[in-house]
């Protein structure tokens, strides 16, 4: 792996907290096969399918236990975990101050592109409330902002595949989604850097409508069900109307949602190159 400046990265130590969530994955392959020294940071014990080079640092956000001990000698924390809601917000305060007295090291957080434009979504307000503790932290910072994964939006349609009807977000609501394989790459690439501040945002290659990306699953897993697309009242509903979770000029991404679809149905693994 190449740093920000183009040279061979030297050897850093870098944490990964939600290292064994869906991005989390991707960050410590990616930093492990590049040459860093990884811990993970999780409440459960190291698994035995454990990649044998990574250090397993068990503790738990909302307490504050096992950070101090993660924390020391780390040059970088790559902070991926959530907890879906707004106990996030306290998570993030706590991880920060415990990195400030561990030695200030690069935090760097993963947030979704228009937090600011969906405030009514409680999910989207705290990640923008934990954004504001990371630039706020005192610490070097860099927050990278990301449309929603292939995999969550297959996750919410094949979440419903028993039932004979499938709803979803009708009135033309358009996502833009990326693979989590490339955001683990562009976030392993900023974790040895230097600290970049609000990086650019990053958007998968093709906007379409939940409706279409719906069938696509239906299709992809050969389900026949009777999809019912929802117009829902209310400010949120009209805001992911508007396109608030677009980033059309950010379209960075290369996998389509066809390509991982095809590429899980392969078993060749759910995101990521
Ligand atoms: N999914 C998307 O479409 C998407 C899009 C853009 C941005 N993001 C952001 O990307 C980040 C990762 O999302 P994801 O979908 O990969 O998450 P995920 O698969 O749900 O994983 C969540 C991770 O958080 C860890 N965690 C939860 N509570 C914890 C606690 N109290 N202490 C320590 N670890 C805790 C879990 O670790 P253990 O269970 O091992 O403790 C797990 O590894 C999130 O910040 C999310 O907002 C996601």
């Amino acid at each position: 792996m190449r740093g920000a400046g183009g040279s061979l990265v030297r050897m850093s130590t870098i944490l990964v907290t939600g290292g064994t969530g869906v991005l989390g994955r991707e960050v410590v392959r990616r930093l492990s096969d590049g040459g860093a020294d990884v811990r993970v940071f999780s409440r459960r014990p190291r698994p035995s399918r454990a990649q044998a080079s990574v250090t397993w640092c068990v503790g738990d956000l909302a307490t504050g236990d096992g950070l101090a001990t993660a924390l020391r000698g780390a040059d970088a924390v790559v902070h991926c975990a959530t907890s879906g809601g707004r106990r996030d917000v306290g998570a993030t305060q706590r991880l920060a101050l415990a990195a400030r007295r561990a030695g200030s090291p690069h935090l760097l957080y993963v947030s979704i592109v228009g937090v600011e434009r969906t405030p009514s979504i409680p999910y989207y307000s705290a990640k923008l409330a934990c954004e504001r503790a990371v630039r706020r932290s005192g610490l070097p910072w860099t927050v990278l902002r990301a449309t929603q994964f292939h995999s969550l939006v297959a996750a919410v349609v094949r979440a419903q595949r028993r039932s004979p009807v499938v709803l979803t977000a009708g009135g033309g609501v358009r996502l833009q989604p990326v693979d989590a394989g490339e955001v683990g790459s562009r976030l392993a690439e900023l974790a040895v850097g230097s600290p970049a501040g609000q990086a650019a945002d990053m958007a998968g290659p093709e906007i379409r409508t939940m409706l279409e990306l719906t069938h696509e699953v239906l299709a992809a897993d050969g389900l026949r069900r009777t999809v019912l697309p929802l117009r829902l009242p209310g400010k949120a509903f009209r805001a992911l109307r508007g396109g608030a979770l677009l980033a059309p000029r950010r379209a960075v991404g290369r996998v389509t949602f066809e390509d991982y679809l095809a590429r899980a149905a392969t078993g060749a693994g759910q995101d990521g190159p």
